[in-house]
Parts: C-alpha cells; structure tokens; sequence
C-alpha cells in the first residue's frame, strides 16, 4: 500500500522537488519512510524511515541533481520499517534504482536463488529482488524494457514498479500489476504516480496503464508496449481535479478540509442524476441487489441497505468483501452486483466482484481511472474529489448519496430527490455550529471506550462513527443497534461507559428512546444527536449535538454523521494524534 512516483522533465527543472511534492500527495497510502532517487552522471539515492517532513528536514531531499526520477512513500509490509529497507531499491552495483508498490509473494525462492548465483541483498525487503533481476537481466544483454520484462514474468503477487538504470540514461520504464500506477504529460514532461492527487498539481491529462503493459519514457516520448511487445496508443483523459482540491487549504488536517467540503462534494454527486438514471434504465429490471464492500464503503452500502430496501422496495444484501467468498452468491442476470469503493483499488472488493459470473456489475467509486471501472459493467462515480486523508469523511457521504439517488430513482420517488437538495444546507448549519463538538472533545478526550448506538436507518450510522472514532483517536468505540442492548452489551454499561445516541425524529425514534433510558438507568453518561426541537432528548443527555429539525431519520445518514466525524477529528486533535495519518492503516488497501 505504498505511493510510487515518477517524473521525466523536459524543462529546465530539477526532478527532485517535483518527486518529493508529488510524493507528500501520496502520504496518506504509507508513511514509515521516503526515498528518491534521481540521476545525474550515476544513480543519487537519498532514504530513511520516517515521516517526509523529517527525513526531509534531516537529508534536505528536494536537493538532488538531476531532471529525472523516481520516489516512494512506504507502509511496510516484508520487512520493517528501517532505512535499508526504505525504497528505492538498489543492485550491488547500483546501476538500477527500483520503487515498488505491492506484494511479491514468491520472493523468498527467488532471493535464495539469486543468493546462490552470487547477488547480495541488504534489506529484508521483497522488492530488493526486482533490482537484483533487472541488474542481471541487463547483465545478459537486455535492455532496461526487456530486463523489466523478464522480471515480472517470475514474480508472483501484486506490484507497480518503476525503474531506471544508470547503463541507460534518460529512461524510465514502469509497469503494474494488481497495483494501481497512472501516467500523466504534459508539455514534453512525464509523470507517474500511484494515484492523481499525487500529481494533479503538474498536470491533469491522465492515461490508465493497463496489467502487465510496460511504459517506456525517454526525453522524446512515453511508449506503451503490451506483453507481446505491440506498441499501444492510449489517449489522455482530461480529468476534472484541480489543484487547489489536493491543498488543506489553509485547514490544520486534510481530514477537517475534507469533512468541510462536504456540502459541496454532495452537491457535485447529486449532479450526477442524468447520468444515473441513465445507467439504470439501461440495466432495466433488477430483482435483487448484492452490494460488496470493506469498511466505511461497507458501512455506506448497510446504508443503501435501509435506503433501497425502505424506498424502492427491492432486498438488497451487503456483503463484507473479504467474506464475500464464504457466502451463497445466488446471482443471476436480474441481480445487480455493486462494489462501492471510495478508491477503487481495494484487492477484496475487485476479488469478491472478479469472483462471479452472471449479474450485472456496477461500480460506485471516486476515482475515475481505477481497477474497478474496468471489471464492472457500468460506473457511477461519487463526485468527492481527491480524498488524502486516510480516514474516508466526503467520499462516504458521496457514497451515501449516490445510494439516495439510486433508491429514489428505482422506487420512483422524487419527493425523495427534492429533498436530498437540501442536505448540503444542512451539513453547513453543522459546521458553522462546530465549536459545541470542539468543546465536547475536552469531555471525552480521556474516556477509555465509547458506545454508539442507532436504529433502522441511524444504525449504519453508529457503527461509520464508531469507526471513524476509532481509527483516528485510537478510543475503544463499539456500536450496535440499539434494540441489541438488551441481549448482552447492557452488561458493559455503567458510568464509565458513554453511550451516544443517535436519535433523529422519525418512526424509530420512541424505540431509540427507550434504549436510551436503559442505559441512563445504569448511569451511563448520555450523549445524544438530535433535533434541535426534540426537548425530551435534550432533558435526558448530558451533551447535545443539535441538528435541524427538518432532517427525519430517513435524510440522517447522510446528515448526522458529519457531526459524529467532526467530533471524531476533534477528539483526536484533544490527544495530540494526527488524524490524516492514523497508526498502521494506509488509505489504499491493496493487498
Ligand atoms: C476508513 C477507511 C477504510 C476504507 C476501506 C475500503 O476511514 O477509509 O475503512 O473505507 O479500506 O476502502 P475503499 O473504499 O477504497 O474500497
């Protein structure tokens, strides 16, 4: 899950601070160490573990020679974070330089045999093999494509790689597999990146490189050739990102700018109507849903759940991605097979979706070039723009929104789409009203372990925020439907165990309440979401988060959960952690 960068230019700049910029856009998909290496006359390699600022500040790495290069941001996985095993990734006679994102599941035979004709590895590293074969494959007379060719013909596993050697100046070569890399140009300069943000900033015309197709950039061209060597002419696509949407903007986290765009990116996603009407007419009848997902994409489809099912009448199942192979899968061509990924690059969403034959496959994802806009049949895309925060805020509310727009669009219920034109007003009236949650966050800054609870529609929401919670402030939250209380939690309940209630109004809301008085009776300290005018709840809790009263328990989810994410973040800030960059996740789950 690391971020990979790349950059030929064909100006007067230096390489170095284009990679170490592009990298800092790629921070959130790994960050226990940075290297670059550029060339200039022979290979310059600066590395260590640790975040960018720091090893920046200690080995000055925008200061290299050079107009070309290659950077890497890492999230270890062989080996443990350290400066030798920080990318790149050199042969003994540093002649090749080698960034690489994903997994080599076969490298321990391919090292014991490189080993054994004489190669000497000095990182625990999978991906010092790929440098050590390309050293040898050029040793026998290939050239740097055909080196990285031969390379990838014997690893098995996930990887993008790039790569450039010193026996061939003014060349980089790259290639993917299962992982993703994208290319962009512009003026006569190249880039590669793992992902757009990363260089969005230089350019915005993009090109997807497909699996095991090899690029090859020189100072006069970019090249794709496919496995059969035939040369492959693709197209930029003119991607709508602008630069200003990857800053903070002057925000202290990316987490707090991107929770604030919120208002927008749900009104850039419910411009996506035509589109999606479009989309389902043309699938036509749909008996049933199956949608699969991992982790807040998960939590977003339990929410499309309720919506769907609620609106439009049609018995949708949500599948974790990662048990979808352990579940009957009976599917045929009536049913629709969504995968919601915010990235579109999660290995087990794109197995669970590659795993089935016979529905109709859609993807919801944010980004438009992704492995899963491929395997689908068709894609929606939630208009979040670049999220870089680990922890996903707009592009699960841009989620949610498209569930709303597919539900009333099948259940034919437009006062459900007038409706959902409000929501960005009322997610603002949350955050011009933020300081309450701010000075709540001093309350909770030091409680061990959080309840959330909800019901029917509000229940998704309670496990997002528990989610949200616990990833960035590292507090124990659970949630659970509140009807399920009674059947064991309760007995976790006393006054050292806040219990937060979502309760907007709407038919759900007296069954709430009376959850909410089972654990006020075991002196839990009460913390509600609810509307502004719902006095009885208000009398019962210790802290109110107030909403607008306009918003019923169907508009909630999309709703309610900003407050609960604000209140996440400023938990998190209470305790000195960095939310964008929470212990042992990385945004981009590809393994
Ligand atoms: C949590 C978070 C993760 C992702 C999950 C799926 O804040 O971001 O739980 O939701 O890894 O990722 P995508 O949506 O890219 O498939």
């Amino acid at each position: 899950m690391c971020g990979i960068v790349g950059c030929m230019l064909n100006d007067n700049r230096k390489a170095a601070p284009v990679l170490l910029d592009c990298a800092k856009k790629l921070e959130y998909r790994g960050y226990d160490s940075v290297g670059l290496a550029t060339y200039d006359e022979r290979i310059h390699v600066k590395k260590d573990e640790g975040y960018i600022e720091t090893v920046d500040e200690a080995l000055n790495l925008a200061d290299m020679p050079g107009n070309y290069g290659i950077a890497h941001v890492r999230w270890a996985s062989v080996g443990k974070p350290s400066k030798l095993n920080s990318h790149p990734h050199l042969d003994e006679k540093e002649t090749v330089a080698v960034v690489h994102n994903g997994t080599i599941t076969n490298y321990s035979e391919l090292k014991d045999k490189l080993i054994s004709e004489g190669h000497k590895f000095i990182s625990q590293t999978d991906t010092e093999v790929i440098s050590h074969l390309i050293e040898k494959f050029m040793d026998e007379g290939s050239d740097l494509e055909h080196a990285l060719r031969r390379c990838i013909e014997l690893l098995d596993g996930s990887y993008a790689i790039v790569a450039i050697s010193a026996k061939e100046p003014n060349k980089i070569v790259a290639t993917r597999k299962d992982s993703p890399l994208v290319l962009g140009q512009k003026d006569g300069s190249y880039y590669l990146a793992s992902d757009i943000p990363a260089m969005i900033k230089y350019t915005n015309r993009i090109m997807e490189l497909n699996k095991k197709e090899i690029v090859v950039i020189t100072k006069e061209k970019l090249e794709i050739h496919d496995e059969h060597d035939n040369i492959m002419f693709r197209t930029p696509i003119e991607i709508d990102w602008t630069p200003e949407m990857v800053e903070k903007n002057g925000y202290e986290h990316y987490m707090l700018k991107e929770i604030h765009d919120q208002p927008e990116s749900v009104r850039r996603t419910l411009l996506q109507i035509d589109e999606i009407k479009e989309i389902l007419d043309d699938i036509g009848e749909i008996e049933k849903i199956c949608i699969v997902a991992c982790g807040t994409s998960y939590h977003a489809a339990l929410s499309g759940k309720y919506i769907i099912e609620s609106e439009a009448r049609i018995p949708t199942n949500v599948v974790l991605a990662s048990e979808f192979a352990h579940s009957l899968n009976i599917m045929d061509e009536k049913t629709l097979l969504i995968g919601m990924s915010q990235s579109g690059e999660t290995a087990d969403t794109l197995k669970a979706l590659n795993s089935i034959e016979g529905p109709t496959k859609l993807a919801i994802v944010n980004v438009e070039i992704s492995e899963m806009t491929k395997i689908a049949d068709y894609t929606i895309l939630t208009k979040a723009g670049p999220e870089l925060s680990v922890a996903a805020t707009k592009t699960y509310t841009a989620q949610v929104t498209v569930m709303y727009m597919i539900a009333a669009l099948l259940g034919n219920n437009e006062e459900l789409l007038d409706k959902l034109n409000k929501v960005p007003e009322y997610i603002e009236d949350i955050l011009e009203n933020s300081e309450i949650i701010k000075s709540m966050a001093k309350t909770y800054l030091y409680a061990n372990e959080l309840f959330y609870i909800g019901k029917g529609f509000s229940y998704p929401t309670a496990l997002e925020a528990a989610l949200k919670m616990k990833e960035i402030s590292y507090i124990h939250a659970e949630a659970y439907a509140s009807g399920e209380l009674k059947h064991g939690p309760l007995a976790l309940i006393d006054n050292n165990m806040p219990v937060i209630t979502i309760i907007p109004p709407g038919k759900d809301h007296n069954l709430t309440l009376n959850s909410l008085e089972e654990v006020k009776a075991r002196n839990s300290r009460i913390v509600t979401v609810c509307s502004e005018d719902d006095d009885l709840v208000q009398d019962k809790s210790e802290e109110c988060i107030l909403i607008n009263p306009d918003v019923d328990e169907i508009l909630a989810p999309l709703v309610y959960i900003v407050a609960l994410q604000l209140l996440a973040y400023y938990i998190t800030i209470e305790k000195k952690h960095n939310p964008d960059r929470p212990r042992n996740l990385a945004k981009t789950v590809t393994v």
